[in-house]
């Protein structure tokens, strides 16, 4: 193996796949201020460009997150915790959103997409509806991660727990590439 190999297969697992989990919160904050922007511009005034981003990141990051979630954070913090973190039903809910707000963010990426190429929103209104129950319910969502998850994470999840999910989130990001 070439030294440059060498050099870069640890950079991939430098970062502690925490401080990745927590960055990606910060910027799904920044993602629901910009679906209230949005919505409080309809029909007319909207950054037609901000609703090409927030579709994409709706259509493809998300879903990676809850995978990240879902299948390193979650089942390792499980098998860490101890009884009195209490942590298995807050996990089991947050998965349940999971599901419900994956659906929502395909039809509503799908609407701001036409909205990002042009085009008029077929029913303003409901979309505005949309976009205000799912930024409302998925800041909400973060609050509790960051609250909750997070800080219990950085307390009980070993250096080999933090492997793990590094190298789940780099497969989970092949698999998606
Ligand atoms: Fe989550
Ligand atoms: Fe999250």
């Amino acid at each position: 193996m070439s030294e440059a190999a060498v050099s870069e297969k640890p950079t991939l697992l430098a970062r502690n796949p925490l401080d990745m989990i927590a960055s990606a919160h910060a910027v799904q904050v920044e993602m629901c201020d910009a679906m209230e922007r949005i919505a409080d511009g309809l029909p007319d005034e909207v950054d037609r460009r901000l609703c090409a981003q927030v579709a994409s990141s709706l259509q493809f990051d998300l879903p990676l997150h809850h995978h990240d979630e879902e299948e390193g954070l979650f089942p390792l913090l499980r098998a860490r915790a101890r009884p009195e973190d209490a942590v298995d039903k807050i996990l089991e809910r947050l998965a349940c959103e999971h599901d419900s707000d994956n659906d929502f963010a395909s039809e509503i990426a799908e609407a701001l997409e036409t909205l990002g190429q042009g085009g008029r929103p077929a029913n303003p209104e409901m979309l505005g509806y949309m976009l205000r129950g799912f930024f409302e319910r998925y800041r909400r969502h973060v609050h509790w991660e960051n609250q909750l998850v997070m800080p219990l994470a950085r307390l009980r999840l070993t250096r080999d727990d933090l492997a793990q999910l590094a190298a789940r989130m780099n497969e989970n990001r092949r698999q998606a590439g």
